[in-house]
Protein backbone atom coordinates (compact mmCIF):
# COMPACT_ATOMS: atom_id res chain seq x y z
CA UNK A 1 0.00 0.00 0.00
CA UNK A 2 1.60 3.55 -0.99
CA UNK A 3 0.36 5.66 2.08
CA UNK A 4 1.02 8.90 1.09
CA UNK A 5 -0.93 7.77 -2.08
CA UNK A 6 -3.82 7.20 0.49
CA UNK A 7 -4.08 10.66 1.21
CA UNK A 8 -4.39 12.20 -1.77
CA UNK A 9 -6.48 14.26 -3.50
CA UNK A 10 -5.59 15.18 -6.86
CA UNK A 11 -8.47 15.23 -9.19
CA UNK A 12 -10.76 15.52 -6.32
CA UNK A 13 -13.36 18.75 -6.09
CA UNK A 14 -13.92 19.25 -2.86
CA UNK A 15 -16.51 22.42 -1.70
CA UNK A 16 -16.33 23.94 1.58
CA UNK A 17 -19.30 26.17 2.96
CA UNK A 18 -18.09 28.78 5.24
CA UNK A 19 -14.25 28.52 3.76
CA UNK A 20 -13.60 31.52 4.22
CA UNK A 21 -14.74 31.25 8.18
CA UNK A 22 -11.70 30.80 10.53
CA UNK A 23 -11.73 26.59 10.74
CA UNK A 24 -13.12 26.56 7.09
CA UNK A 25 -10.23 28.67 5.58
CA UNK A 26 -7.80 26.02 7.26
CA UNK A 27 -9.55 23.11 5.60
CA UNK A 28 -9.28 25.45 2.42
CA UNK A 29 -5.76 25.23 2.76
CA UNK A 30 -5.06 21.51 3.73
CA UNK A 31 -7.55 20.33 0.81
CA UNK A 32 -5.52 22.41 -1.51
CA UNK A 33 -1.68 21.10 -0.40
CA UNK A 34 -2.92 17.75 -0.78
CA UNK A 35 -4.30 18.25 -4.24
CA UNK A 36 -7.74 18.86 -4.77
CA UNK A 37 -9.79 21.60 -6.75
CA UNK A 38 -10.96 23.95 -3.54
CA UNK A 39 -14.23 25.71 -4.19
CA UNK A 40 -15.55 28.29 -1.44
CA UNK A 41 -18.95 28.28 -1.16
CA UNK A 42 -20.06 30.95 1.55
CA UNK A 43 -21.40 34.33 1.72
CA UNK A 44 -18.90 37.17 0.59
CA UNK A 45 -15.77 37.29 3.50
CA UNK A 46 -14.77 40.79 5.34
CA UNK A 47 -12.09 40.63 7.71
CA UNK A 48 -13.12 39.98 11.30
CA UNK A 49 -9.75 40.77 12.79
CA UNK A 50 -5.89 42.13 12.00
CA UNK A 51 -3.91 39.80 9.55
CA UNK A 52 -7.00 37.61 8.52
CA UNK A 53 -5.73 36.36 5.11
CA UNK A 54 -7.89 35.39 2.60
CA UNK A 55 -7.68 31.58 1.72
CA UNK A 56 -6.71 30.53 -1.83
CA UNK A 57 -9.12 28.69 -3.29
CA UNK A 58 -9.83 27.07 -7.26
CA UNK A 59 -13.31 28.98 -7.02
CA UNK A 60 -15.28 31.20 -5.10
CA UNK A 61 -19.49 30.96 -5.22
CA UNK A 62 -22.00 32.56 -3.35
CA UNK A 63 -23.92 29.92 -1.25
CA UNK A 64 -26.22 30.90 1.39
CA UNK A 65 -27.08 28.03 3.34
CA UNK A 66 -30.43 29.11 4.69
CA UNK A 67 -31.79 29.06 1.17
CA UNK A 68 -32.13 25.76 -0.72
CA UNK A 69 -32.45 27.39 -3.90
CA UNK A 70 -28.71 29.36 -3.45
CA UNK A 71 -27.10 25.69 -2.43
CA UNK A 72 -28.61 24.69 -5.51
CA UNK A 73 -27.64 27.00 -7.70
CA UNK A 74 -23.46 26.96 -5.73
CA UNK A 75 -23.64 23.13 -6.14
CA UNK A 76 -24.46 23.21 -9.81
CA UNK A 77 -22.10 26.02 -11.04
CA UNK A 78 -19.48 23.82 -9.52
CA UNK A 79 -20.59 21.11 -11.61
CA UNK A 80 -20.80 22.73 -14.85
CA UNK A 81 -17.54 23.93 -14.41
CA UNK A 82 -15.22 20.94 -13.12
CA UNK A 83 -17.72 18.24 -14.23
CA UNK A 84 -18.03 16.39 -10.43
CA UNK A 85 -18.34 17.04 -7.00
CA UNK A 86 -15.96 14.50 -4.61
CA UNK A 87 -15.98 16.07 -1.41
CA UNK A 88 -18.42 19.00 0.71
CA UNK A 89 -17.12 19.79 3.86
CA UNK A 90 -20.63 21.38 5.66
CA UNK A 91 -18.42 23.96 7.95
CA UNK A 92 -20.49 27.01 7.62
CA UNK A 93 -22.74 27.44 10.68
CA UNK A 94 -24.79 30.57 11.47
CA UNK A 95 -26.42 30.81 15.16
CA UNK A 96 -29.21 32.81 16.77
CA UNK A 97 -29.53 33.75 20.48
CA UNK A 98 -27.25 36.71 21.52
CA UNK A 99 -27.21 38.52 24.69
CA UNK A 100 -30.96 38.39 27.28
CA UNK A 101 -32.61 36.10 24.12
CA UNK A 102 -29.51 33.54 24.25
CA UNK A 103 -30.83 32.01 27.69
CA UNK A 104 -33.24 29.26 27.25
CA UNK A 105 -35.85 31.27 29.84
CA UNK A 106 -35.93 34.34 27.33
CA UNK A 107 -35.47 33.00 23.94
CA UNK A 108 -38.33 33.25 21.32
CA UNK A 109 -39.45 30.52 19.47
CA UNK A 110 -38.24 32.68 16.43
CA UNK A 111 -35.08 33.10 17.44
CA UNK A 112 -34.63 28.93 18.32
CA UNK A 113 -35.96 28.25 14.77
CA UNK A 114 -33.57 30.36 13.16
CA UNK A 115 -30.31 28.82 15.13
CA UNK A 116 -31.66 25.31 14.93
CA UNK A 117 -31.92 26.65 11.12
CA UNK A 118 -28.25 27.23 10.81
CA UNK A 119 -26.62 24.76 12.65
CA UNK A 120 -29.12 21.55 11.61
CA UNK A 121 -31.01 22.34 8.86
CA UNK A 122 -28.26 23.88 6.48
CA UNK A 123 -26.61 20.58 6.87
CA UNK A 124 -29.83 18.44 5.65
CA UNK A 125 -30.24 21.50 2.74
CA UNK A 126 -26.47 20.72 1.51
CA UNK A 127 -26.07 17.46 1.84
CA UNK A 128 -29.83 16.64 0.05
CA UNK A 129 -28.91 19.35 -2.98
CA UNK A 130 -25.41 17.68 -2.90
CA UNK A 131 -26.37 14.04 -3.25
CA UNK A 132 -27.18 13.93 -6.97
CA UNK A 133 -24.17 15.04 -8.08
CA UNK A 134 -21.68 13.12 -6.01
CA UNK A 135 -23.89 9.92 -6.75
CA UNK A 136 -22.26 9.76 -10.34
CA UNK A 137 -18.64 9.11 -9.15
CA UNK A 138 -19.10 8.65 -4.98
CA UNK A 139 -17.78 10.77 -2.55
CA UNK A 140 -17.41 12.13 0.88
CA UNK A 141 -19.41 14.69 3.08
CA UNK A 142 -17.71 16.01 6.18
CA UNK A 143 -20.64 17.68 8.40
CA UNK A 144 -18.98 19.91 11.31
CA UNK A 145 -20.72 18.96 14.67
CA UNK A 146 -19.39 20.71 18.12
CA UNK A 147 -18.49 19.55 21.65
CA UNK A 148 -21.96 21.78 22.46
CA UNK A 149 -24.09 18.91 20.61
CA UNK A 150 -22.36 16.01 22.94
CA UNK A 151 -21.80 18.02 26.42
CA UNK A 152 -23.95 21.21 27.27
CA UNK A 153 -21.68 24.22 28.16
CA UNK A 154 -20.75 24.75 31.39
CA UNK A 155 -23.31 28.35 31.50
CA UNK A 156 -21.00 29.46 34.94
CA UNK A 157 -17.53 30.31 32.72
CA UNK A 158 -19.95 32.42 30.08
CA UNK A 159 -20.90 35.00 33.15
CA UNK A 160 -22.42 38.21 31.62
CA UNK A 161 -20.56 37.15 28.50
CA UNK A 162 -22.78 37.92 25.00
CA UNK A 163 -21.91 35.50 23.44
CA UNK A 164 -23.75 32.88 26.04
CA UNK A 165 -24.14 29.49 24.14
CA UNK A 166 -27.47 29.58 23.59
CA UNK A 167 -29.13 25.77 23.46
CA UNK A 168 -30.57 26.15 19.91
CA UNK A 169 -26.86 25.75 18.79
CA UNK A 170 -25.97 22.61 20.82
CA UNK A 171 -29.18 21.12 20.12
CA UNK A 172 -29.15 21.89 16.43
CA UNK A 173 -25.59 19.98 16.57
CA UNK A 174 -26.13 17.20 18.42
CA UNK A 175 -28.91 16.94 15.52
CA UNK A 176 -26.05 17.03 13.12
CA UNK A 177 -24.48 13.90 13.95
CA UNK A 178 -27.27 11.97 13.97
CA UNK A 179 -27.97 13.11 10.58
CA UNK A 180 -24.92 12.06 9.64
CA UNK A 181 -25.46 8.67 11.00
CA UNK A 182 -28.60 8.75 8.91
CA UNK A 183 -27.27 10.01 6.08
CA UNK A 184 -24.34 7.44 6.09
CA UNK A 185 -26.44 4.86 6.11
CA UNK A 186 -28.42 6.15 3.40
CA UNK A 187 -25.99 7.02 0.79
CA UNK A 188 -23.60 4.04 1.20
CA UNK A 189 -25.80 2.54 -1.97
CA UNK A 190 -23.81 5.42 -4.15
CA UNK A 191 -20.20 5.27 -2.60
CA UNK A 192 -21.03 8.25 -0.39
CA UNK A 193 -19.37 8.02 3.08
CA UNK A 194 -20.55 10.73 5.89
CA UNK A 195 -19.14 11.42 8.77
CA UNK A 196 -18.39 14.45 11.08
CA UNK A 197 -15.91 16.22 12.73
CA UNK A 198 -16.32 17.80 16.12
CA UNK A 199 -14.64 20.29 17.41
CA UNK A 200 -13.84 21.60 20.90
CA UNK A 201 -12.76 25.05 21.70
CA UNK A 202 -11.02 27.20 18.98
CA UNK A 203 -12.02 30.86 20.04
CA UNK A 204 -10.80 32.88 16.72
CA UNK A 205 -8.64 35.76 17.47
CA UNK A 206 -11.41 38.70 17.78
CA UNK A 207 -12.70 36.14 20.63
CA UNK A 208 -8.99 35.67 22.41
CA UNK A 209 -8.55 39.24 24.24
CA UNK A 210 -10.54 38.15 27.54
CA UNK A 211 -7.85 36.71 29.49
CA UNK A 212 -10.04 35.10 32.13
CA UNK A 213 -12.78 33.87 30.27
CA UNK A 214 -9.79 31.73 27.79
CA UNK A 215 -8.05 30.51 30.87
CA UNK A 216 -11.15 28.60 32.11
CA UNK A 217 -12.03 27.56 28.52
CA UNK A 218 -8.81 25.91 28.58
CA UNK A 219 -9.34 24.41 32.13
CA UNK A 220 -12.17 22.72 31.00
CA UNK A 221 -9.44 20.57 28.35
CA UNK A 222 -7.45 17.68 29.20
CA UNK A 223 -5.04 19.41 26.82
CA UNK A 224 -4.87 22.60 29.22
CA UNK A 225 -5.60 24.39 26.41
CA UNK A 226 -7.62 25.64 23.18
CA UNK A 227 -7.09 24.61 19.47
CA UNK A 228 -5.29 26.47 16.79
CA UNK A 229 -6.76 26.38 13.50
CA UNK A 230 -5.02 24.28 11.98
CA UNK A 231 -5.53 21.43 14.48
CA UNK A 232 -8.96 20.92 12.51
CA UNK A 233 -7.39 19.78 9.42
CA UNK A 234 -6.11 16.63 9.88
CA UNK A 235 -9.43 14.92 10.66
CA UNK A 236 -10.93 16.65 7.48
CA UNK A 237 -8.03 15.46 5.09
CA UNK A 238 -8.38 12.01 6.53
CA UNK A 239 -12.46 12.18 5.82
CA UNK A 240 -12.30 13.73 2.44
CA UNK A 241 -9.43 11.05 1.46
CA UNK A 242 -9.65 7.28 0.77
CA UNK A 243 -7.26 6.97 4.11
CA UNK A 244 -11.01 6.79 5.46
CA UNK A 245 -12.07 4.43 3.09
CA UNK A 246 -13.62 2.17 5.22
CA UNK A 247 -15.23 4.65 7.71
CA UNK A 248 -18.51 6.04 7.63
CA UNK A 249 -21.15 7.49 9.69
CA UNK A 250 -18.38 8.10 12.07
CA UNK A 251 -17.21 11.07 14.54
CA UNK A 252 -13.93 12.24 15.19
CA UNK A 253 -13.78 14.25 18.16
CA UNK A 254 -10.93 17.25 17.77
CA UNK A 255 -11.72 18.74 21.44
CA UNK A 256 -8.38 18.21 23.32
CA UNK A 257 -10.40 15.94 25.43
CA UNK A 258 -13.08 18.31 26.63
CA UNK A 259 -16.00 15.82 26.45
CA UNK A 260 -13.75 12.76 27.90
CA UNK A 261 -13.34 14.06 31.56
N1 LIG B 1 -14.59 27.77 16.55
C1 LIG B 1 -15.03 26.94 17.49
O1 LIG B 1 -14.64 27.02 18.67
C2 LIG B 1 -15.98 25.84 17.14
C3 LIG B 1 -16.31 24.90 18.12
C4 LIG B 1 -17.19 23.88 17.82
C5 LIG B 1 -17.74 23.82 16.55
N2 LIG B 1 -17.42 24.75 15.63
C6 LIG B 1 -18.03 24.64 14.30
O2 LIG B 1 -17.03 24.74 13.32
C7 LIG B 1 -17.57 25.36 12.17
C8 LIG B 1 -16.71 26.54 11.76
O3 LIG B 1 -16.65 27.45 12.86
P1 LIG B 1 -15.75 28.76 12.80
O4 LIG B 1 -15.27 29.02 14.17
O5 LIG B 1 -14.75 28.67 11.70
O6 LIG B 1 -16.84 29.86 12.47
P2 LIG B 1 -16.73 31.17 11.56
O7 LIG B 1 -17.81 32.09 12.06
O8 LIG B 1 -15.35 31.70 11.51
O9 LIG B 1 -17.12 30.63 10.13
C9 LIG B 1 -18.43 30.35 9.79
C10 LIG B 1 -18.58 30.63 8.32
O10 LIG B 1 -19.96 30.41 7.97
C11 LIG B 1 -20.31 31.44 7.07
N3 LIG B 1 -21.76 31.65 7.07
C12 LIG B 1 -22.53 32.21 8.03
N4 LIG B 1 -23.80 32.25 7.62
C13 LIG B 1 -23.83 31.71 6.39
C14 LIG B 1 -24.87 31.49 5.44
N5 LIG B 1 -26.13 31.81 5.69
N6 LIG B 1 -24.53 30.90 4.27
C15 LIG B 1 -23.24 30.55 4.01
N7 LIG B 1 -22.23 30.75 4.85
C16 LIG B 1 -22.52 31.32 6.04
C17 LIG B 1 -19.57 32.68 7.55
O11 LIG B 1 -19.46 33.64 6.50
C18 LIG B 1 -18.24 32.08 7.93
O12 LIG B 1 -17.37 32.04 6.81
C19 LIG B 1 -19.01 25.74 12.51
O13 LIG B 1 -19.90 24.75 12.04
C20 LIG B 1 -19.00 25.76 14.02
O14 LIG B 1 -20.27 25.50 14.59
C21 LIG B 1 -16.55 25.76 15.89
Amino acid sequence: MDYKKLFDLTGKVAIVTGGAGYLGAENVKALKDFGATVVIAGIPMTARWEGEEKPVCDLEVDCDISSTESIANCFKTVYEKFGRIDVLVNCATFGAGYGEASQLEFMDDETWEKGIDGALNSVFRCTREVVKYMKETGGSIINYCSMYGVVSPDLRIYGDNPQKQPPNYGAGKAGVAQLTRYSAGALAQYGIRVNCVTPGPFPNPANQNDMEFNAKLAGKTMLERFGQSYEMSGAVLLLASDASSFMTGSNITVDGGWTAW
